[in-house]
C-alpha cells in the first residue's frame, strides 16, 4: 500500500459514540467525494467503533487505523486486542508508542519496538509516536531522547525498519496544550530524525522513503505553516478531528500545498 503525502491522521482517542461516529464520517465521506484530494487520511477509532467505523468508510477514500495492540495474537490475555482481530476488521494502520500510552500504561521503548515489529510482520503499517516532554526539553535532550526511541525499533526491526512506516514527531507537551513549536523548530527536529536514521543504518539513497509527521496541538489555523516545513510530511491531529467542519478544513488546507505535488 503506498503511502501518499501529505499524510492525515485524525486519532480520536477515547471519544465518539456511535451517533457522534456516524456524523462526522457521513459528512466527510460526503466531503471527499467531491474534492479531487488523492493523499493518505487514516481515522483511528477507539476500538470497539472499529468495524462500525470501517463499514461506514469501506470503499471511501478513508483508510482504518487502530490505537493499540497487545504483543499477543491470541489466547488467554483478557481485555488485550490482537493484530490479527484488527486486521479482520479492516485495520491497515496502528499507533504505536502514543505518549498517553507511554504514560498512563507505562508502555516502554522495548514494548513498543516489539509491537512494531509484529506490526510489520503482519504487513500494516506503523505509526511510531516519539518525541520529549517539558521537562527533557527544559535540559536540553529532546536529540537524546529521539536517539533511544529510534535505536531500539532498529535493533529489533533491522535498517528496513522504517520502510512503509510513519513515524510521528509528537512533543508530548504541545499534545492536547494549544502549545505549538515553531515550525522551524519542527522543521529541524524533523531534519535530525531523517539523519540519524540515515546514519544508522548507511543507507544514504533510501532516506526520502521515511514518512515523518508533526502531531501535536494541530489545527484549521496552524496546519499550513507547519506542512509548508520541507521535511514534514504530514499530520496526526487529536481534538482537531472530532468535529467534521475543524477535520475537513484540515484536509482541504493541507492538500493545497504545493510542495507534495511534486512526490
Ligand atoms: P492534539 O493531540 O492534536 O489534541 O494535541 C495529538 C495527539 O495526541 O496525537
Amino acid at each position: 500500500m503506498k503511502i501518499k503525502k501529505p499524510i492525515i491522521i485524525g486519532n480520536w482517542k477515547l471519544n465518539g459514540n456511535k451517533a457522534t461516529i456516524y456524523n462526522v464520517l457521513h459528512s466527510l465521506i460526503h466531503f471527499l467525494k467531491e474534492k479531487i484530494i488523492d493523499n493518505t487520511i487514516v481515522i483511528i477509532p477507539p476500538s470497539i467503533y472499529l468495524d462500525y467505523t470501517h463499514q461506514l468508510i469501506h470503499n471511501t477514500k478513508i483508510f482504518l487505523g487502530g490505537q493499540n495492540i497487545d504483543i499477543n495474537l491470541q489466547g488467554a490475555f483478557t481485555g488485550d486486542i490482537s493484530l490479527v482481530m484488527l486486521k479482520d476488521v479492516g485495520v491497515h494502520y496502528v499507533l504505536l508508542g502514543h505518549s498517553e500510552r507511554r504514560t498512563y500504561h507505562q508502555e516502554n521503548n522495548l514494548l513498543i519496538a516489539k509491537k512494531f515489529k509484529l506490526v510489520k510482520d503482519l504487513c500494516c503499517i506503523p505509526i511510531l509516536c516519539i518525541g520529549e516532554n517539558k521537562e527533557e526539553k527544559d535540559h536540553d535532550q529532546t536529540k537524546c531522547i529521539l536517539s533511544k526511541q529510534l535505536n531500539i525499533i532498529l535493533d529489533i526491526c533491522g535498517e528496513n525498519a522504517f520502510d512503509n512506516a510513519i513515524i510521528a514527531y509528537e512533543p508530548v507537551w504541545s499534545i492536547g496544550t494549544g502549545n505549538i513549536p515553531n515550525p522551524n523548530y519542527i522543521q529541524k527536529i524533523h531534519e535530525y530524525i531523517k539523519q540519524y536514521i540515515q546514519i544508522k543504518t548507511q543507507k544514504k539513497d533510501k532516506i526520502l522513503n521515511i514518512s515523518i509527521i508533526y502531531g501535536g496541538s494541530v489545527n484549521q489555523h496552524n496546519i499550513q505553516n507547519i506542512l509548508q516545513e520541507k521535511d514534514v510530511d504530514g499530520v496526526l491531529v487529536g481534538g482537531g478531528c472530532l468535529k467534521y467542519h475543524t477535520f475537513s478544513q484540515i484536509i482541504q488546507l493541507a492538500s493545497s500545498i504545493k510542495k507534495y505535488n511534486f512526490n
